[in-house]
């Protein structure tokens, strides 16, 4: 059997494959409320044949939003929309199938406008937010002055993040993965670029994982041994004087201390103008190196784009699952002919079963080069 369709146990339960489909923000939320756009998107998701399905990230707190079309977890409106979703996307998945939902706080980076709109911070016009971060240094020109959060702020974002996983539990999530990677708040605590504090959060490296921490642990202590509790971490920030992959092996050693049971390993997003190398998969050594230093179940993302290449990683132990985002986009049956090309058996939705390439012939040259 190939590596990429061999189970994966994640302790409580385990994945089918080792496929899943990346937290991709679609910015079609109202007030946080999914709305009839996830409703065909996460359908379509639990048809896909990925082991895991990961909800985009959704804000624990109303600020914490990116943008005013951000999904979120903040209230029983947003969780009552989410309910129908789930609710729809359970009957038309592929039996085994497994759904994960990324809770977060963009910090900072909050208050935007959607990427199509410009993905600046909102003018006075827009309806805009006042923003929170670890320090008053504003992410990049155009974007809102943060305030810096204190103490009492501190226990009112932590009890957000535990309240939204609590939510996310109730609504029936395999997995909660905490958003701790592209700039946003728990990031921005662990980055040297965007952390100036001079209290017990800010400092030396443990200084500032130590809210991060503090957020996990709370998180993981809310929510039943049923559930996994994930997270999305940085491997480098690409500067010189900025997290680094060894902190990132640190912080996934400190994570799996806590319970946290995996590491989704991405990278950047927490400065502007710095020159990140990507192609091919260019985030994978990172992941390979925080499965080393840490020993955590671990995710690669980025750039894996053919069924070849997601299978070498998973085959040669460089990560344990490999996380798709625009090539699931591109194609949402990627999956489907990846197993055909490793040979690997699929459940079809029994509707779908002719195209099957065992019934249909035409598979073989209606599927890009790639599978054929
Ligand atoms: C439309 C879109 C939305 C995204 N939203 C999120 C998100 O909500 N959370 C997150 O951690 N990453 C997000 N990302 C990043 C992806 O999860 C992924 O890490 C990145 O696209 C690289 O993977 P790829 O080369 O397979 O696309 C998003 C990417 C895209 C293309």
């Amino acid at each position: 059997m190939s590596a990429l369709f061999t189970p994966l146990s994640l302790g409580p339960f385990s994945v089918p494959n080792r496929i899943a489909i990346a937290p991709m923000c679609q910015y079609s939320a109202d007030d946080g409320c999914a709305s009839i756009w996830h409703l065909q998107q996460i359908m379509q998701y639990a048809m896909s044949g990925a082991g895991l399905v990961m909800l985009e990230a959704t804000g624990v707190e109303r600020r914490g939003r990116i943008s005013h079309g951000c999904l979120g977890l903040y209230s029983d409106a947003n969780e009552a929309a989410l309910a129908r979703v789930m609710k729809e996307a359970r009957a038309v998945a592929i039996p085994g199938t497994r759904f994960g939902i990324q809770i977060g706080h963009a910090g900072r980076k909050a208050s935007t406008q959607r990427p199509w709109e410009g993905r600046i911070g909102l003018s006075a016009g827009e309806d805009p937010w006042p923003t929170v971060a670890p320090s008053a240094i504003p992410f990049a020109k155009g974007y809102d002055t943060p305030a810096a959060l204190d103490d009492a702020g501190l226990l009112t974002v932590k009890a957000a993040f535990v309240q939204a996983a609590v939510r996310a539990e109730r609504l029936g999530f395999d997995v909660i993965e905490l958003h701790s990677t592209h700039g946003y708040l728990l990031d921005e605590f662990l980055s040297p670029h965007a952390n100036r504090r001079t209290d017990g959060y800010g400092g030396d490296r443990a200084a500032r994982m130590r809210f991060p921490l503090e957020v996990a642990e709370a998180v993981r202590g809310a929510v039943s041994k049923n559930v996994v509790v994930g997270a999305r971490i940085t491997g480098t920030d690409w500067t010189d004087d900025g997290w680094s992959p060894e902190d990132a092996g640190v912080y996934a050693t400190e994570l799996k201390a806590r319970g946290i049971g995996y590491a989704c390993v991405s990278s950047g997003g927490v400065v502007t103008g710095v020159n990140i190398p990507s192609g091919p998969g260019y985030q994978v050594g990172l992941a390979a190196h925080v499965k080393r230093a840490s020993g955590i179940v671990t995710r690669a993302v980025g750039h894996i784009v053919t069924a070849d290449q997601a299978n070498t990683i998973v085959e040669k132990g460089e990560a344990d699952m490999v996380a798709l985002a625009r090539a699931i986009l591109d194609n949402p049956r990627w999956v489907w002919h990846a197993a055909d090309k490793l040979k690997a058996k699929i459940d079809y939705p029994p509707q779908y079963q002719r195209i099957a390439p065992s019934l249909w012939k035409g598979a073989a040259w209606a599927r890009p080069e790639d599978f054929a």
